[in-house]
């Protein structure tokens, strides 16, 4: 059934969500069923986790970069889908700066990811400093610089595509993370991955306000204790 959010965008949420039990349920008999069970580390050991490895990690693990780094989110968004001479300039030119960064070992860039959308691109990046990303982002050699005043320019005179970003200075000790089941992604495609054990087993222990033994999985063992985030 059709249904209309607040913000008066189109869905079809209920039919979907019903339709997405029902697979669910049914995938979940095959798997139940199938053999052989899924039951087996595939994945390389602790020791051989390379950053740049497309190879799922089967276990938990944690990324760490020494020194403190900034992820730079750059957003670029289709107002109107039919004015692809609007956007599409905009989509490549986002596609060409980043290829560019990525091309100079001296850049500062570390690492990036490209997510696409209906009516979005966006890339986030990790770079090594603020002051990196300032010299690529004013530096004339590349075309960032002279692209900015005319993309100003565009986004004044008529709204048909959006860009925006975010820009965030991470402190040494400032952040944690966490991957399961996956090949590495975002910081763990820069930073130095190990396993989530020991110090490293939780979120507050990762940040360094616990020993990493703040919870447990068991049932009504997930009640927090209060820790001291200073
Ligand atoms: C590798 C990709 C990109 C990086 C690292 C980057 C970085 C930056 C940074 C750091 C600034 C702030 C400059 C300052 O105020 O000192 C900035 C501003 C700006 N960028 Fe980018 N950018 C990227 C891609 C793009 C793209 C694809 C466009 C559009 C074609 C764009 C358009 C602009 C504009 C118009 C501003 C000025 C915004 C303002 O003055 O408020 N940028 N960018």
């Amino acid at each position: 059934m059709d249904s209309v959010h607040e913000s008066g965008v189109w869905t079809h949420d209920a039919g979907i969500y019903s339709a997405g039990k029902t697979i669910a349920f049914a995938l979940h008999i095959v798997d139940c069923v199938r053999l052989p069970a899924c039951d087996q580390a595939t994945g390389p050991r602790a020791d051989e986790y390379d950053p740049t490895m497309s190879e799922i990690i089967d276990e938990q693990v944690t990324a760490e970069l020494d020194g403190g780094f900034v992820v730079f989110r750059l957003g670029t968004r289709i107002n109107t889908l039919w004015k692809v001479h609007k956007w599409f300039p905009i989509f490549r030119a986002a596609r060409k700066m980043v290829d560019e960064v990525d091309a100079d070992s001296d850049s500062g860039l570390l690492a990036f990811e490209r997510r696409v959308g209906m009516r979005a691109l966006e890339i986030v990046q990790y770079w090594r400093s603020f002051e990196d990303l300032r010299n690529y982002a004013l530096d004339s050699e590349f075309s960032h610089a002279p692209s900015m005043k005319s993309t100003m320019e565009q986004m004044e005179r008529c709204d048909d595509v959006g860009i925006w970003h975010e820009l965030y200075v991470i402190g040494d000790d400032s952040y944690e993370t966490a991957y399961h089941n996956t090949p590495p992604t975002g910081l763990g495609t820069a930073g130095t991955l190990s396993p989530a054990e020991g110090t490293r087993r939780t979120a507050a222990g990762r940040l360094g306000l616990t020993e990493g033994d703040d919870f447990s999985y068991e049932p009504r063992g997930v009640e927090a204790e209060s820790v001291d985030t200073g």
